[in-house]
């Protein structure tokens, strides 16, 4: 486990609540109608990649597709688990992970294929999740331009537990050159007679969205850019710095 995962292992009990405002609802329907869309190989087997406590996954289960998910922390997929007991649980790196020809869709929210990091990780993990899709199927993952990066205060969330107030920050920063995405993290916990504070920081991979349609097509990939909206499917304006990348990979092989 490294130092980089330490606060995922001590949130894993909290996650949920600090994603209450996510609508995995939403995101699984659009999830759907992305693979009716951009799948055609045929089946229903679904990876979610970096899958948190599974939330999305028991919307995907519900919706009839096999599910299965992958994360690095233990603690993430031992939610996971008790969410979705007849899932099958992949305890990998991004970059790491090997399967073949199993899936016909895979996806990956929340920005978390900005986790693989370096850049070359990045690129690993195109290649691995193109290798792990049947011919035919999509992986379908949200991803920000680092030149959108607002380097603003972040978000601020709040949580009042019985007897305790959690107050969870997020924040990006881009320095403006290289391929690092710094985000930042922190918990603070405060109870009848202690305050306790867990600050983390991540280095992301700060890529252009002209640069990830590259390099998922030099993996295989046929690519579509929409917008990062999941109420609906629409083409990407070619400005926002929000987007939906879709890669199929091709029936027949070239
Ligand atoms: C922001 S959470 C997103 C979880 C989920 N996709 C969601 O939308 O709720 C990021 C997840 O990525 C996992 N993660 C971070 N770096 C990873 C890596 N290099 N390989 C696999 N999983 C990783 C974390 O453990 C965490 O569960």
């Amino acid at each position: 486990m490294t130092a980089q995962n330490q606060l995922y292992l001590d949130l894993s009990r909290y996650y949920d609540q600090f994603c209450s405002d996510i609508d995995y609802a939403e995101q699984s329907e659009f999830a759907q109608r992305a693979w009716q869309c951009f799948s055609n190989s045929g089946g229903r087997a679904f990876l979610d990649l970096a899958c948190g406590t599974g939330q999305l996954l028991k919307l995907m289960e519900d919706k009839g597709f096999s599910i299965s998910g992958l994360d690095n922390s233990q603690e993430m997929l031992d939610q996971t688990a008790k969410r979705c007991p007849d899932a099958t649980l992949l305890l990998s790196d991004l970059a790491e992970f090997e399967r073949h020809h199993e899936y016909d869709l895979i996806t990956s929210f929340l920005y978390s294929m900005h986790y693989s990091h370096p850049l070359a990780a990045f690129q690993q993990t195109l290649c691995k999740a193109y290798q792990a899709l049947k011919p035919g199927g999509a992986f379908v993952f949200d991803a920000v331009d680092k030149n959108g990066i607002a380097n603003d205060t972040g978000v601020v969330s709040e949580l009042a537990l019985d007897a305790e107030h959690l107050t969870f920050r997020s924040r990006w920063f881009y320095s403006g050159q290289g391929d690092v995405l710094d985000l930042f993290l922190s918990i603070t916990r405060e109870s009848n007679h202690e305050t306790q504070t867990w600050d983390d920081h991540h280095r992301m991979t700060a890529i252009t969205i002209p640069n990830i349609k590259q390099l998922m097509q030099q993996a295989g990939f046929e690519t579509t850019i929409l917008e990062r909206d999941y109420a609906r499917l629409s083409e990407w304006d070619g400005k926002s710095s929000n987007v939906i990348m879709v890669g199929t990979k091709p029936l027949l092989e070239v």
